[in-house]
């Protein structure tokens, strides 16, 4: 920070005013005019145009360093580039912060604030679950440079946070709605916990956007997103954002995005952002009323256990949702009967939605976490069990088709997940078999289709929500 104070790294104020207290549909259509340039055009253009320029012509030697110095513009893209610049804008008076950045990815700003704002020896408390790049972050990196962290159970218990700090506890880095299971922080509570600890929060909301929850006005001190979801919307770009609350945290990011992590987002990726968030008000309406609908229905469905989505009255975090949340997003969390052959003949029923790790887009998409999105790859069994990552557990993104279609595909495809009752399947296994308990399933569970000493076998029913391991005498 030292060094930053002569620098004005501020993001200029939009040359077009907006009316006070505009709605956040109006922000965004009306940020997204290209701001006049400094040699100002004769016919100004309706968008933002995609400036392609490595660096900047100057007239002296002097005029360089003035413009760095003193007024923090155009000299390289890696610091200021007017595409990234304008998208820029429009986040941070949605989010009525101080200033924002956009990252290259998600995960980028996630490691570029670790290594910005914290020190080796500071102590993080985040919760599970959590995005698995996360948790993976925690687990294998951060120790790298000696910084520790502690992982509470996700929710709005907010004494959990409480208990978890050290001394050297710095930040907290949270979710709301958490990634997979959609769990509700109070985030006012901890903010008030965060002020009595002397701790900063970053709060990821790329489930909410900052359209369903404005958190910096809460007194958040980092919100960040993965723009790769919601705010760009249709799959096509990945890029992150960390807006602050404080201008000095704003210029502290900054001059380290510029001189240490490099992690600017160029000028194609910021215009695919920008000219995205011009809808996405109206797409966030849409994906919130999509998934209540589809939610309610899956509901009522025989074949699933239970649903989690904030905007209904049997989630935990309903009422503090109500509080914080515009609308409720269009992310999902259900848990299908059958463990992972059940999820996995769900997944692969369906005709509207895709089976696939991105969420976020204008498509609905699902995944069984258990096997994708906190997989083996990110998480250990042992992980994955804290924090409560089942085989059934399904991440549902819910999209902007007619949701009708969509409860029709849902239906359809959890109508196939049923008990083995097929008296002409070779080896028959009676229903009262599927419905004995996990323990004594798994007695009886071996590999796919092989038959061993043991006297079992085992047919794999793709259709069916277990695999039936029968035995040979059946
Ligand atoms: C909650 C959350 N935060 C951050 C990220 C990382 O974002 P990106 O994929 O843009 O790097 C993801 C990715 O799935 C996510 O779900």
């Amino acid at each position: 920070m030292d060094d930053l104070g002569k620098v004005n790294w501020l993001p200029p104020v939009p040359k077009r005013p907006l009316p006070k207290g505009a709605d956040d549909q109006t922000i965004v259509i009306t940020s997204a005019l290209p701001r006049p340039e400094p040699h100002s055009y004769d016919m100004a253009p309706l968008v933002e145009p995609i400036h392609l320029t490595t660096s900047y012509e100057v007239a002296t030697p002097e005029a360089f360093t003035d413009d760095l110095l003193n007024r923090g513009r155009y000299v390289y893209q890696r610091l200021w580039n007017r595409t990234t610049e304008a998208a820029e804008l429009t986040i941070s008076q949605l989010e009525q912060a101080a200033g924002s950045l956009l990252y290259v990815s998600g995960v980028a700003a996630l490691s570029s604030l670790f290594v910005t704002v914290l020190k080796p020896g500071d102590h993080i408390v985040a919760h599970a679950p959590c995005y698995a790049g996360l948790h993976h972050i925690l687990e294998h990196y951060l120790p790298r440079l000696n910084m520790t962290s502690t992982q509470v159970p996700a929710g709005s218990d907010t004494q959990a946070f409480r208990q978890a700090c050290q001394p050297n506890t710095k930040l907290f880095m949270v979710e709301s709605p958490c990634n997979p299971d959609t769990s509700i922080l109070d985030i006012e509570a901890l903010v008030k916990v965060a002020r009595d600890l002397n701790i900063l929060i970053c709060l990821d909301g790329t489930f909410a956007t900052p359209i369903l929850q404005k958190v910096i006005p809460m007194g958040v001190d980092f919100s960040l997103h993965s723009c790769t979801k919601y705010i760009a919307g249709h799959s096509d770009v990945i890029a992150g954002c960390i807006s602050t609350r404080t201008l000095e945290q704003y210029q502290q990011l900054k001059m380290s995005q510029f001189g240490f992590t490099g992690t600017s987002l160029g000028p194609f990726e910021a215009y695919q952002v920008h000219h995205a968030m011009r809808t996405l008000p109206i797409r966030m309406e849409k994906h919130s009323a999509n998934a209540l609908a589809l939610s309610q229905a899956l509901e009522k469905h025989p074949m699933v256990n239970w649903v989690r989505y904030p905007g209904l009255p049997s989630h935990p975090g309903h009422e503090i949702a109500k509080k914080q949340m515009k609308s409720f997003g269009g992310l999902v969390a259900f848990e299908v009967k059958g463990n992972a052959e059940g999820a996995r003949t769900f997944v692969t029923s369906l005709k509207v939605a895709t089976l696939t790790a991105a969420i976020g887009g204008i498509k609905t998409y699902v995944n069984n976490p258990y096997s994708f999105s906190h997989g083996p790859l990110m998480m250990n069994d042992e992980d994955r069990a804290k924090a409560r990552v089942t085989e059934g557990l399904i991440r549902l993104s819910v999209g902007l088709e007619n949701v009708d279609d969509l409860i029709a595909d849902f239906n359809q495809a959890l109508d196939l997940i049923v008990p083995c009752t097929d008296h002409t399947l070779p080896g028959h296994a009676s229903k009262e078999f599927f419905e004995q308990g996990d323990e004594v399933k798994q007695k009886y569970q071996r590999p796919r289709g092989v038959e061993d000493d043991s006297g079992y076998i085992t047919i794999n029913y793709e259709r069916y929500y277990c695999s039936a391991f029968v035995p040979h005498a059946l």
